[in-house]
């Protein structure tokens, strides 16, 4: 699959928000870490393979392996600590599992207190192994979330040194707005994918383009469900996806990854995978656009209608 890819692959840098950080456009999520069975060293050689791939930036959360993924990543950096200064850490939280590593916790909910936001990102450094997150997210919108007391521990926290820069996750449009208008805000991550296209119907990528704010994009493979969904639907998409990855000799997730990174907000997409050649296809993705007759054939097949 991956003997089609250039071998001088190199992932693209951006400003999610002009004057902000930057990240690779590619980011390498941690969610799975734990699934992947890697020894230490095994995760030394997966960091600097993401490096060499251009793949600088990796999104963690508190929750992540039943909090255990920060755990893994820190141990890492500890055995290889010249790895930190060269890659961007970003991490999240407001949600609280029900875990053994959280025994005090007796339903699962949200907490977006100042208090826990703090806490939150300073265990997060504990995990890590670091001094700095160069960016903390809002993992979910909390129905008794003040923004004020959210923009309140992103101050302190920036004073601190300890977080650089703010943003959300599964934010509305309206959510959005709200908090950056206390707080400069520089990505909305969100689920998008052929199998989940809601979020270019219901304003999330007009009102973040707006804003010239890109979003982050989590499962853009829909979590591995656009390999396997056995529905109708999903056979016809993965049937147009790959009629136009054979014929512009693309492998078929480069494919996908191209289609979100078209869209006019800039989108950074994440990977799922601990395999490297799965992180190289979606670096490929960055080489490339589609047509737009092949770009809306995928959302035709994604959705079973044409536009009207
Ligand atoms: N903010 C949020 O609320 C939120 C929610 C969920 C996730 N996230 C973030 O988003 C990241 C990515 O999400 P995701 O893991 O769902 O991404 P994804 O890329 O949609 O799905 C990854 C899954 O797809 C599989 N896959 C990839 N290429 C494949 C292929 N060619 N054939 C078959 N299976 C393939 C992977 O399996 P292999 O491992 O075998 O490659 C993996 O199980 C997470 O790591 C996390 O950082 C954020």
């Amino acid at each position: 699959m991956t003997s089609s890819l250039p071998a001088d692959l190199s992932c693209p840098h951006v400003e999610p928000r002009a004057g902000s950080l930057r990240l690779s456009r590619i980011v390498a999520g941690m969610w799975r870490i734990g699934d992947w069975g890697m020894t230490v060293e095994q995760r030394v050689t997966f960091i600097e393979q993401c490096l060499a791939l251009g793949v600088t930036s990796f999104d963690h959360a508190d929750i992540y392996g039943n909090y255990s993924a920060e755990g893994l990543f820190g141990a890492a950096l500890h055995a290889q600590p010249s790895l930190r200064d060269r890659i961007q850490l970003v991490s999240k939280c407001g949600i609280k599992l029900i875990s053994p590593a959280r025994p005090q916790h007796a339903i699962q909910h949200y907490d977006t207190s100042a208090a826990h936001i703090i806490a939150s990102a300073e265990e997060s450094l504990r995990q890590l192994q670091t001094d700095r997150l160069d960016l903390l997210l809002i993992h979910r919108p909390d129905p008794l979330m003040d923004f004020d007391d959210v923009a309140d521990a992103f101050t302190r926290l920036r004073a601190a040194g300890k977080v650089l820069h703010f943003g959300v996750s599964n934010f509305s449009r309206h959510q959005f707005e709200s908090l950056n208008r206390r707080v400069a805000l520089v990505t909305n991550q969100i689920e998008f994918s052929p199998l989940h296209t809601a979020p270019l119907f219901d304003e999330t990528f007009d009102g973040l383009h707006d804003l010239g704010v890109a979003p982050m994009i989590w499962s853009p493979l829909a979590g591995g469900r656009l390999f396997t969904a056995a529905d109708a639907r999903a056979e016809a998409l993965r049937h147009v996806i790959k009629e136009i990855a054979d014929r512009i000799s693309q492998p078929f997730s480069s494919v996908v990854f191209a289609w979100i990174m078209q869209l006019p907000s800039k989108p950074l997409p994440l990977t799922g995978s601990g395999r490297i050649e799965a992180i190289a296809v979606a670096v490929a993705g960055t080489t490339f656009t589609l047509s737009r007759a092949d770009w809306f054939a995928i959302l035709r097949a994604a959705r079973g209608h044409e536009v009207a």
